[in-house]
This record gives structure tokens, C-alpha cells and sequence, in this order.
């Protein structure tokens, strides 16, 4: 029987590199999303022509409703779970004088709200050798402009799956996150001063390479293949050419 992973935000950016990695190791995935129908349907066509099990579910993550639907919906598709990746994120790029609650409040359901009612769902389908991967950024333990939001909210997924792994570790399911420096997507879109974050982001990687979705994706992979996966427990691994070492 095939192993399978969950991956929400897994048709659009980092989350579809994932996605497709998992599907290439022989992972029957199901990729979660809210709104993007287009980038979807091009993940499952994508799938179809390269031989890969990949099933898109819609369900939006900022509700209890929308919680609810994603759980009933990968529970109507398997009874077991060997891998989870929380890759969703969204949040509102502002100032933090700016930031009301009604902000902090939808950004948080996202980015740490969500993941915690699904891990408690779907912790009775995974088994020892199950892997739990949390998407976040260097964001949620240092500034970034206009980022107050969304760094506040990885803060606090960190927390969140430190104590999950500890919690989880004598089970043998390994919970671990990944932490990209920039990566071209649709996020980095919505920053107002992209062009030069990016400039000095290339600048500063010793490197002089961005992180691409694609690396993600198969150190994702790494992380749920291993044969010795399950001794990585609550580490954040970064991959951003070297950025963040530099003084
Ligand atoms: N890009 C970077 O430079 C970077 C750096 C460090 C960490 N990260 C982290 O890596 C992860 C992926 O980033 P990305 O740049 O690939 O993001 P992205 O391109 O903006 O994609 C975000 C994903 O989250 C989903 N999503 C957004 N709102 C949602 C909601 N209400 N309910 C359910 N799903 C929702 C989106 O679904 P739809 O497609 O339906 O909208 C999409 O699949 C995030 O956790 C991000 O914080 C990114």
C-alpha cells in the first residue's frame, strides 16, 4: 500500500515542489489549497502526465468551517497518514502600528491555528514513522519589515511544533521545520519593496543563489525518507545558502 502525504498550500509555490517531490518518491499526495482553482488544475495536470498520484482538496483554512471540510475531506480519502506538511501561509503585510486584531487574528488561524486542530484529527492515522514538517521563516525569530504579522505567527508555529516533537518523539513520528530564505513565489510578490529585497538578498547569500522551491521540495523529501528521519526531532532546518550566518 502506497505511503501518503498531506500537504496544505501544496499546489502553488514551495508547497507544489513539495508536492511533486513526495509524488516522485512513491508518496500518494494530497495537496490542500483555498482559492486557486488554475494553479490546481495545472498541479494536476502536471501529475497526470508525469505518471504521479497527486489529488488536489479545496478548503479554506482562515474558518473553523473550512478546518472542519479539509479534515472530513482527507479522511474521506485515506485512513492513514505517513506524512504531513503544513506549507500554507497568508498574512497582511504592514507596519506594525498598522496591524489590527481582526489582521493578526487571520493570520494566525492560517499559519498556526489551523495545523493544530488537523494534527489533533489526524495524529490517529499516523503510526511510528510518520513525519510532521512545518513550514516557516526566518521571520517568525528575527525583523523583517512589514512583517510583523506573518513573523509573529511563524514565531509561534516554531513553539508549536517544538512541543508537538517532544511530545510526539517517543511515538517515532518526527516533527521538524524547514526554514527557506526568499524563494520566488506569489508571496514575495506581495511584499511592497520586492525588487529590493531581492537585489539584497542575492547580495548577502554567500552563495549568490536564491533558494528555489525545487530545493525545498526534495530537502522536504530528505526529511520523510530517511532511514534515519526520525532522529531529527524539533530542529529548524534553514536553506538559504549560507544568508543567515553572516553577521
Ligand atoms: N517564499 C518565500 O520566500 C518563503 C520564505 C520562507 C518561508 N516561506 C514559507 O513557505 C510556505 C510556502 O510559501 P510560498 O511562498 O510558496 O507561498 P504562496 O506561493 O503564497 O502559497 C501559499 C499557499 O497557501 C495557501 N493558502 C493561502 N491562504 C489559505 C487559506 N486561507 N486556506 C488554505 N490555504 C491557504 C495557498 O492556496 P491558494 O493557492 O488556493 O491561494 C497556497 O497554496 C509558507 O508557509 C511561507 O511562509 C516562504
Amino acid at each position: 500500500m502506497k505511503k501518503v502525504a498531506i500537504v496544505t498550500g501544496g499546489t502553488r509555490g514551495i508547497g507544489r515542489a513539495i508536492s511533486l517531490d513526495l509524488a516522485k518518491q512513491g508518496y500518494a499526495v494530497k495537496a490542500l489549497y483555498a482559492r486557486d482553482r488554475e494553479s490546481a488544475k495545472d498541479l494536476e495536470e502536471t501529475s497526470s502526465k508525469e505518471g504521479l498520484d497527486i489529488v488536489t482538496l479545496k478548503s479554506d483554512l482562515s474558518k473553523k468551517e473550512g478546518i472542519d471540510e479539509a479534515i472530513s475531506l482527507i479522511k474521506a480519502q485515506t485512513s492513514k497518514v505517513d506524512v504531513l506538511v503544513h506549507c500554507a501561509a497568508s498574512g497582511v503585510h504592514r507596519p506594525a502600528k498598522e496591524i489590527t486584531t481582526k489582521h493578526l487574528r487571520w493570520t494566525f488561524e492560517i499559519n498556526v491555528i489551523a495545523i493544530q486542530q488537523i494534527l489533533i484529527e489526524l495524529l490517529p492515522l499516523m503510526s511510528s514513522g510518520s513525519r510532521i514538517v512545518g513550514l516557516t521563516s526566518n521571520g517568525g525569530t528575527r525583523t523583517i519589515p512589514f512583517y510583523t504579522a506573518v513573523g509573529s505567527s511563524k514565531g509561534a508555529l516554531d513553539s508549536l511544533f517544538r512541543h508537538w516533537a517532544v511530545e510526539l518523539a517517543p511515538s517515532g513520528i518526527a516533527v521538524n521545520l524547514v526554514c527557506p530564505g526568499m524563494v520566488m513565489t506569489d508571496a514575495v510578490e506581495a511584499f511592497p519593496d520586492k525588487e529590493g529585497r531581492i537585489l539584497a538578498c542575492i547580495k548577502q547569500t554567500p552563495t549568490g543563489k536564491m533558494t528555489t522551491p525545487e530545493d525545498v521540495g526534495e530537502f522536504v523529501s530528505f526529511l520523510c525518507t530517511s532511514r534515519m528521519g526520525g532522529q531529527f526531532v524539533g530542529q529548524t532546518f534553514t536553506i538559504d545558502g549560507g544568508k543567515c550566518i553572516l553577521a
